[in-house]
């Protein structure tokens, strides 16, 4: 057919790529205390699907047509990694959603300490920063680069997926409805996956009108993404996701399935994946079929 790897094995050789270049990303010669490093580390290497980062390298590869640059995707594909992660670790703390799982472990503040944990989040919010503007090392363009660290502020930041966390933070069941639900599905979640088709399409040379199709096909992948993962809480398999099942329902969250029910909730993630495809389509990419795949793959995953 098209003669590419199969998606798992495309997955897998992707996820080992990047986690190669995670364990790196931090120097050994930089004077950093030894348990902010391990703390850092424990949570960046422990495992997670790598959606985001693959998703950088897939978007420059059907910008491209081909895997030249990779190098420089590298580096931006740990940013967003980092980001993700420092949002998890910060996610999990007793201020926040108190959970002592994550990825088939115990959570950061559960091994560090809350103090430890917080401070290992901000470590690698700034440090996402540094491998983001690094790329322009590894032979990406010093403007596109700039671009790039820009949507990495504006996407993760207070009108982004802190915007969208806090959001989510003042939700009540009872009186949060449809629009805001979608606020904060669109910021919590859409717009690091957002940043990290853009960022791999603007690596890969893509013009503007293309770039604005791929932020429609992240912010409608996104949602689908969101609505699988409150599907999931709920009818998913503990051993698969690494973390309990229910924990919206303990903690009384507002989601698809319950505003609107499963078989909508269904409905929905349907329809925002064909939405997802459709603009991917539209932008016209050289090879676009890995997107069109992981698209597939997110909305029928189990973890
Ligand atoms: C699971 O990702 C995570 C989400 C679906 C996003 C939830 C958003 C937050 C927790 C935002 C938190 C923000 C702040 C500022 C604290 P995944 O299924 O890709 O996880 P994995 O990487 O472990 O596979
Ligand atoms: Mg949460």
């Amino acid at each position: 057919m098209s003669g590419q790897p199969m998606l798992a094995t495309y997955l897998a050789e992707n996820a080992a790529l990047i986690e190669a270049e995670l364990k790196r990303s931090l120097p050994e010669v930089w004077a950093v205390p030894p348990r902010l490093r391990e703390s850092m580390d424990y949570s960046l290497s422990a495992g997670g699907k790598r959606l985001r980062p693959v998703l950088v390298l897939a978007a420059a590869e059907a910008a491209r047509g081909g895997e030249s640059d990779r190098e420089a995707a590298l580096r931006v594909a740990c940013a967003v990694e980092m980001i993700h992660t420092y949002s998890l670790i910060h996610d999990d703390l007793p201020a926040m959603d108190n959970d002592d799982f994550r990825r088939g472990k115990p959570t950061n503040h559960r091994v560090f300490g809350e103090a430890m944990a917080i401070l290992a989040g901000d470590g690698l919010l700034t440090h996402a920063f540094h491998m983001a503007a690094s790329a322009r090392r590894y032979g990406a363009d010093a403007g596109v680069v700039l671009d790039i660290v820009e949507d990495l502020s504006r996407l993760s930041g207070p009108a982004g997926m802190v915007g969208g966390q806090a959001a989510d933070m003042q939700g009540e069941q009872g009186a949060t409805a449809l629009p805001e639900l979608q606020y904060i599905h669109e910021h919590k979640t859409s717009d690091l996956i957002i940043f990290s088709v853009t960022a791999g399409v603007r690596l890969g040379g893509a013009r503007a009108e293309q770039l604005a199709r791929l932020e429609q096909f992240g912010r409608k992948l996104g949602l689908a993404f969101q609505i699988q993962d409150d599907i999931l809480d709920l009818i998913g398999d503990e051993s698969k996701l690494g973390k309990k099942t229910n924990s919206d329902t303990a903690a009384g969250k507002v989601t698809y399935p319950y505003l609107v029910g499963m078989e909508e909730s269904r409905r929905l993630l349907a329809q925002f994946t064909d939405d997802a495809k459709q603009a991917l389509l539209e932008a016209r990419l050289p090879k676009p079929e890995r997107l069109v795949e992981l698209a597939d793959y997110l909305m029928n995953r189990d973890r």
